[in-house]
């Protein structure tokens, strides 16, 4: 067992110290991309300066006779971009797979300084994220980085969901999860073919009237995702790391990814993937308070003061839990509002009705 002091201990000999708190920064949406795709390239910095996170892509999705295209075509781009505020991350192949050590190898030894999170698929148990932290550890020391590379877990197996809680505190390292829908289908043997969303065959119906079972009754499709979405969102709490829902795999039905973005938002998750740039306005409208919600908590905040005790605002009964619901809204508003000049007026202008 390893002590809880030695925790926030570097891993290898002149590794930078581990972090004690994950920093808050926008993230509403992780955009991916293939850097083995000239075309795609060459649209990054385009599309740096319109997301909050752009993600390198090594894994599903770059065919196998791509790999090391892709692996030296981040490479280049890391080192030719210029990032601003939007963060870089990348999302290695799986560990059982022949690429991923010199994945690391070679991304943390060439922009490793330029790279915050690394996205690890198909996480199965603290043992996954142990071998991730030392190897980084390790190589964070010879390129001689100031700053720990973070490591994200993609949810995306049975046993991986099985052991969420132990993976979100696995390593001072863990920033956040994301779930994998279109894996972990297939390791549960769901019979969904999709990429996340739902499906029109899970679904509840109303009651039969009595004696007639035969006339037509209302359905109402359930959402496929709700309970691994609940469960990673409570673990990913508990260790103080990020939730995230992950890819909508049908980019043409704008809705119904809206929808799934939303689901995730208001059970807690601070951001999703977006697979093509139409996701990326969704993901930021959804994962952005609305104004009117900022608004209110702002208003509830003011009005209860220290924050213990009971108020009447507008019919409804506020004390020091609503307080709290209210202080999770503005102070998502605030982080946001300092990275996005037009949330910040749309917040200042809704406060002011
Ligand atoms: C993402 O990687 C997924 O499998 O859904
Ligand atoms: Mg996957």
């Amino acid at each position: 067992m390893r002590s809880p002091k030695d925790f926030f201990r570097p891993l290898a000999v002149g590794a930078p110290t581990p972090v004690r708190e994950i920093p808050f920064r926008p993230s509403r949406m992780i955009h991916f991309f293939d850097p083995s795709n000239e075309k795609m390239a060459a649209k990054v910095p385009s599309i740096a300066a319109q997301v909050d996170v752009l993600l390198g892509n090594l894994e599903d999705a770059v065919q196998a006779d791509r790999k090391e295209a892709a692996r030296d075509g981040l490479v280049a781009i890391a080192k030719a971009t210029d990032f601003g505020e939007t963060q870089l991350w990348t999302r290695i192949n799986s560990l059982d797979s022949p690429w991923v050590l010199d994945d690391l190898l070679t991304l943390v030894t060439e922009i490793g300084h330029k790279l915050d999170v690394i996205m690890v698929p198909k996480v199965e148990g603290a043992e996954d994220i142990h071998y991730v932290d030392r190897l980084l550890a390790q190589l964070e020391a010879k390129a001689g980085l100031e700053r720990p590379i973070l490591v994200h877990a993609i949810l995306e197996t049975a046993t991986g969901v099985a052991n969420v809680e132990e993976i979100a505190g696995a390593s001072p390292r863990m920033q956040g999860i994301s779930l994998g829908p279109a894996d972990l289908a297939a390791s549960r043997r769901m019979k969904t073919t999709r990429v996340g969303g739902g499906h029109p065959g899970y679904l509840v119906r109303e009651d039969p009237r009595p004696g007639d079972t035969d006339a037509p009754r209302a359905t109402h499709q359930q959402d496929l995702w709700h309970y691994t979405i609940a469960r990673m969102v409570d673990a990913c709490a508990a260790h103080g790391i990020l939730p995230y829902y992950g890819p909508f795999g049908d980019i043409r039905d704008t809705t119904a990814c809206e929808d799934q973005f939303r689901n995730a938002f208001l059970l807690g998750c601070v951001g999703a993937w977006s697979l093509h740039p139409v996701q990326i306005d969704i993901a930021k409208k959804v994962f952005s308070p609305a104004p009117a919600e900022v608004a209110w908590a702002r208003k509830v905040i003011a009005a209860m003061g220290d924050g213990t005790g009971a108020v009447m605002i507008d019919g409804k009964m506020q004390d020091d839990a609503t307080y709290k619901q209210c202080q999770v809204v503005a102070t998502l508003a605030d982080a946001l509002a300092a990275r996005d000049p037009e949330l910040r007026d749309a917040y200042a202008a809704a406060e002011k009705e």
